[in-house]
């Protein structure tokens, strides 16, 4: 016999895990989230209440969930750009403090000698399933010294006033990256758009704030994960980042994952899947399967902006997602 306070609270996560679908659904208005949440959420309810030994709740009207469309191309699929690969080490976790703006942890921390690389990373190799269009990064990574995990401090102080690319010309902030420097769990995006320009900060605008909504889903805060981009200034009006642009940026970002050492990356949308991975298979393929970065699991999914613009993508998303969260032992409805 099932213990009654248990199974409230049980009840209680349901509800939980309800809430966080509809704050997340909320935003572009979609509607294939929310039917699912509901139906999820009546079901457990409904084994609950057997449990309970109460009778079933009668089915709310209006939820049935239209026929999930195939999915569309959410870009085009593009030649995968050529940046260096890194050749740092795979290593636990360092303390190092965010650029420019630390939040929840700001201590600095000097840099630390690189462990060995990890058996499964050195048996892996290169990780990719693309062959290499560039020669091997010739030198240490910027900020990187060499045998040393540098912090990230050290890499935006590398970057500077970057000059590196075109993209400096139009931008008013460099977007580094914010959050939790001891972050387990990274979000990499594409790059900055108005918003994000405007405030150095990444993932701020109307597409941040849905990732807002689905780091939140999966049970964490942005101040606890940490969020940057492939590139780190805004492209012009918005257009896609440019092959070099991206040539000259992501050593940056290659460097910051060195620095955060995360459990998993999350790459959103197809120029963070396609730069990490070196793999130009289109982001509607290679979302949802676990892939490997530098010895770090790396799940591609969706970009918030084309989920804004195709709600009806958002229940795939979620769906790779909760993948993401069960790797962090998170139900969807837990709170830690
Ligand atoms: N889109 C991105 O890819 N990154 C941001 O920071 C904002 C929007």
């Amino acid at each position: 016999m099932s213990d009654p306070h248990e199974s409230a609270e049980e009840l209680g996560e349901v509800v939980e895990d309800l809430r966080r679908h509809l704050l997340w659904q909320e935003e572009a208005g979609g509607r294939a989230l929310l039917v699912d949440a509901a139906k999820q959420a009546a079901e457990r309810a409904g084994s609950l209440r057997a449990m309970l030994g109460a009778r079933p709740a009668k089915a709310p009207s209006g939820t049935e969930s239209p026929a999930a469309p195939e999915p569309a191309a959410a870009v085009a699929p593009e030649p995968t750009p050529a940046p260096p690969p890194v050749s740092r080490p795979v290593a636990p976790p360092v303390s190092a403090s965010s650029a420019p703006a630390p939040r929840a942890v700001s201590s600095e921390a000097p840099s630390r000698p690189a462990p060995a690389r990890s058996s499964a990373a050195a048996s892996s190799g290169m990780l990719i399933d693309v062959p290499q269009q560039a020669p091997p990064y010739p030198g240490p990574l910027p900020g990187v010294v060499e045998g040393e995990i540098p912090t990230l401090d050290q890499i935006r102080r590398e970057l500077g006033d970057c000059r590196r690319c075109k993209l400096c010309t139009g931008r008013k902030n460099l977007v580094f990256g914010v959050g939790n420097p001891r972050a387990e769990l990274v979000f990499v995006g594409e790059g900055p758009g108005e918003q994000e320009d405007l405030q150095g900060v990444p993932f701020v605008g109307p597409a941040g704030e849905l990732l807002t909504k689905m780091i939140q889903a999966m049970g964490f805060t942005r101040d606890q994960v940490y969020i940057c981009n492939v590139v780190k200034c805004r492209p012009p009006g918005n257009r896609n980042p440019e092959p070099d642009e991206i040539a000259a940026c992501e050593p940056f970002l290659r460097a910051q994952l060195v620095a955060l050492q995360p459990k998993v990356i999350v790459a959103l949308g197809k120029f963070a899947a396609q730069t990490l991975l070196r793999d130009s298979t289109p982001i509607t393929r290679l979302r949802g399967n676990w892939r490997e970065y530098q010895g770090v699991k790396l799940m591609p999914t969706f970009h918030p902006a084309y989920l804004l613009r195709s709600p009806h993508e958002k229940k795939k998303a979620w769906d790779d997602l909760q993948q993401v969260m069960k790797i962090f032992g998170k139900q969807p409805g837990s709170r830690s």
